[in-house]
């Protein structure tokens, strides 16, 4: 059987005056904080650093945060975000020549690894990684910025992963990002996705502790039926 759903609002999102108002305001309704890390090269966008991870580490020491790495050759930079206090770092299988190599760095440093793929990208790039890693993010947008539309197509990956997990006897997570929100949670849940990531959809909300709940709801009555 599933575990239950977890949420995790993506700080892109957050009023990035106030990161730490935006961060109280969830209330901890939230399972983890989703950090997008952005390169200008990657994708075309620039966003946090690991200074603002460590920064979240001291000010959160009990959140699990979930960083998102959509930099360019991101084995030059794991080592930095694993001493800034990331608890899940995700690569993207497009950016590093030897992905099973980072994800091996990512977990001798006993934290979790994560691979990515963009909806351009094949699952089957990534069949062969699946037993070293302890998630796979399924982007279902192109990757550089909040507020996009869900590309629907991308369950489809979801489906082929959770169908190679079970055959193969592996638990890896299943986290997917891009246009999620209340008007697709129950179908991405019930659909395999382990992890919701929810950038304007919550943030982008008067109350977002409130929707979050709203989401909860949603997802626990999907977690039921699945
Ligand atoms: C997109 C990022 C996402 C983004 C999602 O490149 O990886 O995490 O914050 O934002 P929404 O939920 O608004 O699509
Ligand atoms: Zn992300």
């Amino acid at each position: 059987m599933r575990g239950k759903t977890l949420l995790a609002p993506s700080l892109l999102s957050a009023d990035l005056m106030n990161m730490q108002s935006s961060i109280l305001s969830l209330e901890g309704e939230h399972d983890w904080l989703h950090v997008d890390v952005m390169d200008g090269g990657f994708v075309p966008n620039i966003t946090f650093g690991p200074g603002f991870v460590g920064a979240l580490r001291g000010a959160f020491p009990d959140e699990v945060l979930d960083v998102h790495l959509m930099i360019e050759q991101p084995s030059r930079m794991v080592d930095a975000f694993i001493t800034a206090g990331a608890d899940y770092l995700t690569v993207h299988a497009e950016a590093d020549h030897h992905v099973h190599r980072t994800l091996s760095r990512i977990r001798e440093n006993e934290r979790k690894a994560g691979v990515s793929i963009n909806p351009g990208t094949s699952e089957e790039i990534i069949r062969p990684l699946l037993p070293f890693v302890d998630m796979v993010l399924v982007m279902s947008v192109n990757p550089g910025f909040g507020g996009q539309t869900f590309i629907g197509t991308m369950m489809e990956k979801v489906t082929a992963l959770a169908r190679w997990r079970a055959a193969l006897g592996l638990s890896f997570l299943i986290e997917i990002d891009g246009g999620v929100g209340r008007q697709n949670a129950a179908m991405a849940a019930r659909g395999g996705c382990d992890v919701l990531v929810m950038g304007s959809a919550v943030f982008g909300t008067p109350d977002p502790a409130s929707t979050l709940r709203e989401i909860r709801n949603i997802v626990e009555e999907a977690d039921e039926r699945a």
